[in-house]
């Protein structure tokens, strides 16, 4: 057993964050050939439109939000690999526009190979980001491992009407993105050991930041929502625009992306997630202008990405600075077309 000062989480895995998903294709064809039961009379939502988490309505207009997330480190420092990936996991029941009341761990952790206060600081980095999103720890589960995986499932609720699904974006609305895009070839480039953690405060800080709406913001005007991980914008974009019926449009220059990303990208700092990712979407996406790179950035895998929310556009300005308080990157990224022609168009 090495000692806790030289031990580089991202070092111990083979994939590390969201980029270590079974892709949509391979998840598409598994789920496709089985027949699971159903409970059409309280699932309201659950996964064949590939949204966020399920909505189960308990006593009208109630309903639970159940998610469940976890993943391979995709940092060096425990305590930050752990407030990640509760960020992660809570994200998803931020984006049906729910509150989160109880979390269950699930840790997988090799007592062979890492001393045990590495796990003491994953799960104090969990209990950092539960206590900033009032959510209590109820249980959990763990499983000794050959590399360390952590993650949650979280449980909600969210007024059955108010709830925000992938299905109802709306012609017109313009979209919103809340955080910039780039972790993917971030933490691909830590993981090679191009740059060490300090490079990456900003990517670090985001991952880390809660997708919680700021106080007083008004959670009516968001018609659709989605949280970008990874599948990569682009990935997740497609899964809106496919459960609302509807194409989408970009604009490259209005993305918001770290100061590092089109570099990392040039660099060839990439996972197999974005090929993975461009395959999903080939066929529904148009791409003009963009450079290789340029077009490489939709289809990074995010890990603890932001938000795309679908709002109108009489409540877009309000929306995007009362946003802009928690979330400074905050842009107004494309909007809502008609579906004819390709699902997804960017220039
Ligand atoms: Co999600
Ligand atoms: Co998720």
């Amino acid at each position: 057993m090495s000692s806790k000062e030289n031990i580089r989480l991202t070092q111990t895995v083979q994939k590390g964050g969201c980029a270590a998903k079974l892709s949509v294709l391979d998840l598409k064809t598994i789920l496709g050939q089985i027949d699971f039961p159903r409970r059409d009379e309280c699932v309201i939502v659950d996964g064949s439109h590939f949204d966020d988490a399920a909505l189960v309505r308990i006593a009208s207009p109630q309903t639970l939000v159940q998610t469940l997330d976890f993943f391979t480190p995709i940092v060096d420092t425990p305590r930050t690999f752990g407030q990640i990936a509760s960020a992660n996991a809570l994200s998803d029941v931020y984006a049906m526009g729910g509150s989160p009341l109880t979390a269950m761990a699930i840790l997988a952790f090799p007592l062979a190979t890492l001393p045990l206060e590495i796990c003491t600081e994953v799960m104090r980095g969990c209990a950092d980001i539960l206590s900033q999103a009032n959510t209590a720890l109820v249980g959990g589960h763990t499983i000794d491992d050959d590399t360390l995986k952590f993650g949650l499932s979280v449980t909600g609720t969210v007024d059955e009407k108010k709830a925000w699904t992938n299905q109802k974006a709306q012609v017109g609305d313009k979209i919103i993105l809340t955080k910039p895009l780039g972790t993917g070839a971030a933490c691909a480039a830590l993981k090679r050991s191009e740059v060490d953690e300090g490079q990456l405060q900003a990517e670090i800080a985001s991952m880390t930041a809660l997708n919680t709406m700021p106080p007083g913001f008004d959670m009516g005007c968001v018609h659709a929502a989605t949280d970008v991980t990874g599948f990569g914008l682009a990935g997740h974009a497609l899964n809106v625009a496919l459960a609302s019926q509807v194409a989408l449009r970009f604009q490259f220059q209005s993305l918001p992306l770290f100061e590092n990303t089109l570099q990392f990208i040039q660099k060839g700092f990439l996972t197999k997630a974005h090929r993975t990712n461009r395959e999903f979407v080939n066929s529904e996406l148009q791409i003009s202008g963009l450079s290789d790179e340029q077009a490489l950035v939709l289809f990074d895998p995010q890990t603890s990405g932001g938000l795309l929310l679908f709002v109108a556009e009489a409540d877009v300005e309000t929306a995007l600075s009362q946003l802009r308080a928690r979330f400074p990157m905050a842009s107004v990224v494309g909007e809502v077309l008609p579906h004819e022609g390709p699902r997804l168009r960017i220039s």
